[in-house]
């Protein structure tokens, strides 16, 4: 509860860029993961990652080797996710835009998947357009984007980079949510 009451705290104080007033439920962390195949996956990316509900999840998940790098503009939340102990997490008090530049300093060339929670909606159109276009070139090949919305807004934006992207939806969410998977092919 507590966790929750800082989340609305922080959410409403910066409601553009947090997009919402409450953390993603449980359902939808479970319904946004499922698809990874973390057996294979060496490194996974998490754009705005707030108060850390899918990226507990994901370094309970991820091998021993691979790395989990986390982007989170507000700094609360950036502080709250630095508290999370674990050699795997990189945590960028960074713009998802600078994708690239953090994975030249890792010295990562391509990424396994993409795990989004950034409201789209709210990002000036310049800026999103980036972040989508250096998502899909450091994603390799049979990687996934994996981005929930609580619209369908972006669905066809989406499907103008990505040529395969199914949907899905959990209702259990406040409020109830889409999920894209973007596959590269
Ligand atoms: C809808 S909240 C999601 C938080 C959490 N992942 C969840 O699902 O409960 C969106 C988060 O994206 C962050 N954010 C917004 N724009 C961002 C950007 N350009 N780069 C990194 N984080 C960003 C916000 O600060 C906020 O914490």
């Amino acid at each position: 509860m507590e966790k929750k009451r800082v989340f609305f705290k922080e959410a409403i104080k910066n409601i553009k860029t947090s997009g919402t007033i409450t953390p993603s439920s449980k359902y939808l962390a479970t319904k946004m993961l499922k698809s990874i195949d973390f057996k294979q996956a060496n490194v996974i990316v998490e754009y705005g990652a707030g108060n850390g509900i899918f990226t507990r999840k994901l370094l309970k998940k991820l091998n021993k080797d691979a790395i989990l790098l986390c982007f989170e503009i507000n700094e609360e939340f950036y502080k709250h996710l630095k508290t999370i102990k674990d050699d795997r997490l990189f945590v960028y008090q960074e713009s998802c835009e600078h994708i690239k530049q953090i994975c030249q300093q890792h010295d990562i060339k391509e990424v396994d998947c993409i795990v989004s929670s950034l409201p789209l909606t709210n990002i000036p159109n310049q800026i999103s357009q980036k972040i989508l276009s250096e998502s899909f070139d450091i994603l390799k090949k049979e990687g996934t984007f994996i981005q929930y919305q609580y619209s369908l807004s972006y669905h066809k934006k989406l499907k103008k980079i990505y040529p395969k992207v199914t949907l899905n939806f959990e209702v259990r969410n406040v409020p109830p949510a889409f999920i894209y998977y973007c596959k590269k092919y």
